[in-house]
């Protein structure tokens, strides 16, 4: 069915056609408030992109990401780091409750997202842009150009650099909403470099003072309601070019990640909070820590609405080296990979362009 739509379309029509898109500066939600009932081509996924269990005979209808409640923790704070390293070692991603942040903070950041993806047009298209040096700014899919299709999803990304953004650049119906948001969850991110160096079996202090997670980048993501999401995603099957990332979606789902080569829903549990590995932390990690792949699958509800919060070096230090952490080397495997800085990492994982395929490999010795 898919191919069928796609067999007539050239590149260069598709290029033109995203080009198009792309000036319409208003995103998916405007090509879906134009009254469509049929998604354009260039949204249109293979096939294989679109598959629900890629590897038949081998599915486990029970796997559930791990669930790891904070609840209590200087009680048992060696439970919860065996926790956390049996999660980042087995699936690279855990729900996270009990960390301390109010619902109401959770609640309006979704809802400070959600109104500002469904302000007028006119008043959005002033923050379209795809300048790397714009702080704050509105786009949809910002591999638009690189990737072979398009995803149902537009974006609004923050970039805090060393952690730090001026409220007045952020736009003023979502501005408290991302403020009392980003200001906790910088606080709980402090807390989990913590809590994920002790389960490396390093000194509490260790991420932190590597100057690995000073930086970040919120990106607020709208999934419109699609009229034919067996055709096309949410987001490509991908990793994530952080060291961390801290996630929150609403209660609509669709949100996978690859497990023993199956897609596991990761469900939507009110107050929880989604934390995974990204590439860098696999890397200085040696393998011990796994950077999960993951997807989001369209749907014909919605919309459904989810911020990302990428956390990775110090912008001063885009230049760092970073490598496999010694004391995780051990002296049969030696290192996995070659150092490499956030600068070189970005720009290869960008030139890629999000096709399912792995950054990491490209720098393993
Ligand atoms: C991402 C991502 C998932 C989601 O932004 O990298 O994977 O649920 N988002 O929006
Ligand atoms: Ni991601």
């Amino acid at each position: 069915m898919a191919s069928m739509r796609l067999a007539h379309v050239d590149s260069q029509d598709f290029n033109r056609a995203k080009a198009e898109f792309d000036q319409t500066k208003a995103g998916v939600k405007g090509i879906l408030d134009s009254g469509i009932l049929k998604i354009p081509n260039i949204f249109i996924h293979p096939p294989e992109n679109l598959l629900n269990n890629p590897f038949p005979g081998e599915y486990s209808p029970n796997l559930q990401v791990p669930m790891i409640d904070l609840e209590g923790f200087e009680g048992g704070k060696e439970v919860k780091i065996s926790e956390i390293r049996k999660a980042s070692e087995e699936w690279g991603i855990f729900q996270l409750v009990n960390h301390g942040i109010p619902v109401s903070v959770l609640d309006e950041m979704i809802k400070g997202v959600q109104v500002f993806h469904e302000q007028p047009k006119e008043v959005k298209m002033k923050w379209y842009s795809r300048e790397h040096k714009q702080q704050v700014k509105f786009y949809s899919n910002g591999d638009l150009y690189e990737s072979k299709a398009v995803n149902w999803r537009d974006s609004v990304s923050c970039h805090y650099a060393d952690g730090a953004l001026d409220p007045n650049a952020l736009p003023l119906v979502s501005r408290r909403a991302i403020q009392n948001y980003m200001e906790r969850i910088i606080n709980l991110k402090n807390t989990l470099a913590e809590l994920l160096s002790e389960a490396l079996g390093l000194d509490t202090n260790y991420l932190e003072s590597m100057d690995c997670m000073k930086t970040a980048t919120l990106v607020c993501h709208y999934y419109p309601s699609c009229p034919e999401p067996d055709l096309t995603l949410g987001a490509t099957k991908h990793s994530d070019p952080s060291f961390l990332t801290i996630l929150l979606q609403d209660g609509i789902g669709g949100l996978q990640v690859l497990q023993r080569n199956q897609w596991v829903d990761v469900k939507p549990v009110k107050g929880a909070l989604i934390v995974n590995i990204g590439d860098l932390l696999q890397l200085v990690s040696n393998d011990k820590f796994k950077s999960v792949e993951h997807r989001v699958l369209a749907a014909p509800i919605g919309p459904r609405i989810s911020a990302a919060c990428f956390f990775y070096p110090s912008t001063a230090n885009n230049s760092k080296p970073y490598g496999p952490i010694k004391e995780l080397v051990t002296d049969e495997g030696g290192p996995i990979y070659r150092e490499t800085d956030h600068k070189e990492f970005m720009s290869y994982y960008r030139l890629k362009g999000l096709d399912g395929t792995s950054s990491l490999s490209y720098f393993k010795l």
